[in-house]
C-alpha cells in the first residue's frame, strides 16, 4: 500500500487551483427550457416568502465568499512563500488554530443560524381561515391541482389571486416529490400518507414557473407546473369557467372523436367532467385545451404536440406510465378534434 501512495505534490495543488473554477462554471449549463416566457429565478423574487429566502440566500452568498478568498489567500501563501522564509516564523501554530479553527467558525455558524432562524419565523407566517385552499397531489410524474371548496380539479397549473395568502396542502400519492415555485416560496415536501400546509402569495399577476425538486424516478426532471397569479376578477372568471362540465360536442368529427375517447382505454385513467368518464388514474380532462403545457410542463399545449403525446408518450417521456395508443391515424385526428372542445 504504503508503496503506491504518494503525498500530493505542490505541482498538484497547483494544477487542481487552475481546474476548480471550470468544474464551478460547467455546473451553470442550462436544463431545460420552460415552455413559458418567465424563467423562474431565486435572485428575483415576486412574492414576501421568495424575498426573504433571496435575502438569506445573498448573505450565505457573501459571507461564503469572504471566508473562501481568506482561506485561499492562506493558501496561496503557504504554496508560494519558499521555505527559507519560514525560518523566522514562531514554531507555535495555536493561536492560529484556536482563532480560525474554533473562535470564526463558531461566531459564522451561530450568524448562519440565527439568519436561517429569522428566515424560518418570516416565511412560515400562516393566514387565516377564510383564504383560499388549494391542495396539490404529486404523482409519477405530473400534479393534480384540486380546489375542494370551488370543487376543481385541474392538473399542471395552478391559479392563483394575486396579493392574497393562498393556502396549499401538498401530498403525494405515490413516491416523495417536492414543490417549489422559486420565485414565490421555498421548497415543501410532498409526502405520500401526510400533508403539509403552507401559504404563497403572488405580489405580481403573471406566470411562475414550478418544478419538482425531490428526486422521484426517472422523469424527475419533466415534472414541472405553471402557477398563474391573476387579479381577483380574472381569478374569479377562470374559476367560473373550470366549474362548468365539458361542452358537448357539435362537429361530426369531434363527435366521433369523443365516442372513441369514452370505448378506449383513456376513459380508464382520465376523467371529463359531464361524460361517463371519471378515471382517476391520469390527469383530469374537463379543460384539457386551456392549459399551457402537456405532460406536465415537457411541451408546449399544441395540436400537433398532443397527437404526438397521445400516439407515442414513451418517446416524449419515457417511463410515463400513459401507455402508447393503438388508433389508427383517422381514429387519432378525431380523438384530437374532440379533445381541442374541451376549453
Ligand atoms: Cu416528482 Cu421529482
Amino acid at each position: 500500500m504504503s508503496i503506491l501512495f504518494h503525498w500530493p505534490t505542490r505541482a498538484t495543488y497547483k494544477a487542481a487551483l487552475l481546474v476548480w473554477p471550470s468544474l464551478i462554471v460547467a455546473a451553470c449549463a442550462p436544463v431545460a427550457e420552460p415552455p413559458i416566457a418567465d424563467k423562474p429565478a431565486l435572485t428575483t423574487p415576486r412574492g414576501l416568502a421568495a424575498a426573504e429566502i433571496n435575502q438569506l440566500w445573498w448573505i450565505t452568498l457573501g459571507l461564503g465568499t469572504v471566508i473562501f478568498i481568506g482561506v485561499m489567500i492562506f493558501m496561496l501563501i503557504a504554496l508560494f512563500r519558499r521555505r527559507e522564509e519560514n525560518a523566522g516564523a514562531p514554531a507555535s501554530g495555536n493561536g492560529i488554530v484556536l482563532w480560525g479553527g474554533v473562535i470564526m467558525p463558531t461566531l459564522v455558524l451561530l450568524g448562519v443560524t440565527g439568519f436561517t432562524l429569522n428566515t424560518l419565523m418570516a416565511i412560515s407566517a400562516s393566514g387565516s381561515p377564510d383564504d383560499l385552499v388549494v391542495e396539490v397531489i404529486g404523482h409519477q410524474w405530473w400534479w393534480e391541482v384540486r380546489y375542494p371548496e370551488q370543487k376543481i380539479v385541474t392538473a399542471n397549473e395552478l391559479y392563483i389571486p394575486v396579493g392574497r395568502p393562498v393556502q396549499l396542502r401538498i401530498t403525494s400519492d405515490d413516491v416523495i416529490h417536492s414543490f417549489w415555485v422559486p420565485e414565490l416560496h421555498g421548497k415543501m415536501d410532498m409526502i405520500p400518507g401526510d400533508t403539509n400546509t403552507f401559504w404563497i402569495e403572488a405580489d405580481e399577476a403573471g406566470d411562475y414557473w414550478g418544478v419538482c425538486t425531490e428526486f422521484c424516478g426517472i422523469q424527475h426532471a419533466r415534472m414541472n407546473f405553471v402557477l398563474v397569479a391573476q387579479p381577483a376578477e380574472e381569478f374569479a372568471a377562470w374559476v367560473a369557467h373550470q366549474q362548468q362540465p365539458a361542452p358537448e360536442p357539435t362537429e361530426p368529427l369531434a363527435q366521433q372523436g369523443q365516442q372513441i375517447f369514452l370505448d378506449s382505454a383513456c376513459a380508464y385513467c382520465h376523467a371529463i367532467d359531464g361524460t361517463s368518464a371519471t378515471g382517476r388514474q391520469g390527469p383530469d380532462l374537463t379543460h384539457l385545451a386551456s392549459r399551457r403545457t402537456l405532460a406536465a410542463g415537457t411541451v408546449e399545449n399544441t395540436l400537433g404536440n398532443l397527437g404526438g403525446w397521445i400516439a407515442g408518450p414513451q418517446h416524449i417521456k419515457p417511463g410515463a406510465l400513459m401507455p402508447s395508443s393503438d388508433l389508427s391515424g383517422v381514429e387519432l385526428q378525431a380523438l384530437l378534434a374532440y379533445l381541442s372542445t374541451l376549453e
